[in-house]
């Protein structure tokens, strides 16, 4: 299988790293310099040379080219998740990707417990609620100590932080609702930290990840880069493990 990119940032580094990328497209063409793949000089050439196409750019390139890309009959894995918070425009996608039989992968990034809300659903969902804590310098605070800076439902969430709660959308697609969301601003910490909150009929969770930076990017959480490699390394996978 060809994999394309979009977006040759510290995602796309990561998973170069790991696996045989066959095609590359960003709008600053010299941040694909030192991959070993094909350079593309747009989308439609990216799409020409790729089967299935990572983005790993912004939540504006989902907007632009994913429907281009379904509707070339290909299949697609988003990062940017905040590109599909637009329920209008998410229901268009996945309902053109299933009449054309592509597929669109959304990994975990940087959380867990996905699996656990897909199969508590379910037996029905109360409540999610995303508590997001990051080193205010991060998210473009200055506070002198760990401090409330939004409040309110993750559509509104990823419209003020972008680069920052792309988890608080897909926890919301998984969920079926518009989930509770709170980010702090913290001058200490230096990792980022996910408090997913989860109740329903099945019980309650509380899942806490405690995110390292990726070694060449502190902006992006490690295992955020991670889970696109796994996704694309278990494609095949006769054995799925947990759900
Ligand atoms: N789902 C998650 O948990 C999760 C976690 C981390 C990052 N992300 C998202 O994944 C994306 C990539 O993250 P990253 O750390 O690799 O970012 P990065 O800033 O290191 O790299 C992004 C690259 O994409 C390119 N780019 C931006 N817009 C483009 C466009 N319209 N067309 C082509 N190229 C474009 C940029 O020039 C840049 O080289 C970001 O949107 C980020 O918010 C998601």
């Amino acid at each position: 299988m060809r994999i394309g990119i979009i977006g040759c940032g510290n995602i796309a580094h990561q998973i170069a790293r790991r696996l045989k990328v066959h095609a590359v497209y960003d709008i600053q063409r010299e941040k694909c310099r030192d991959l070993d793949a094909k350079i593309c000089n747009d989308l439609e050439e990216l799409i020409g040379e790729s089967d299935l196409i990572v983005e790993a750019a912004s939540p504006d390139a989902v907007k632009e080219y994913a429907m281009k890309i379904i509707e070339a009959g290909k299949s697609m894995v988003i990062m940017s998740i905040g590109g599909l918070v637009n329920r209008e425009f998410r229901d268009a996608l996945f309902s053109r990707a299933r009449e054309k039989g592509t597929r669109i992968y959304l990994p975990s990034g940087a959380i867990g417990g996905i699996d656990l809300i897909k199969t508590a659903k379910l037996g029905g969902l109360r409540k999610v609620t995303l508590r997001t804590i990051k080193n205010s310098h991060t998210l473009g605070y200055q506070v002198s100590e760990r401090t409330l800076i939004f409040k309110g439902k993750a559509s509104e969430a990823i419209e003020k932080f972008p680069k920052s709660v792309n988890v608080s959308v897909l926890l919301s697609i998984v969920s079926g609702m518009d989930i509770d969301v709170e980010v702090y601003a913290d001058p200490q910490v230096k990792e980022n930290i996910h408090e997913i909150y989860v109740e329903g009929d099945f019980g309650t969770a509380e899942i806490r990840v405690r995110n390292k930076p990726s070694p060449d990017n502190p902006k992006t959480s490690y295992l955020a880069a991670l889970s696109p490699v796994y996704l694309l390394s278990s494609l095949e996978d006769v054995v799925r493990m947990g759900v």
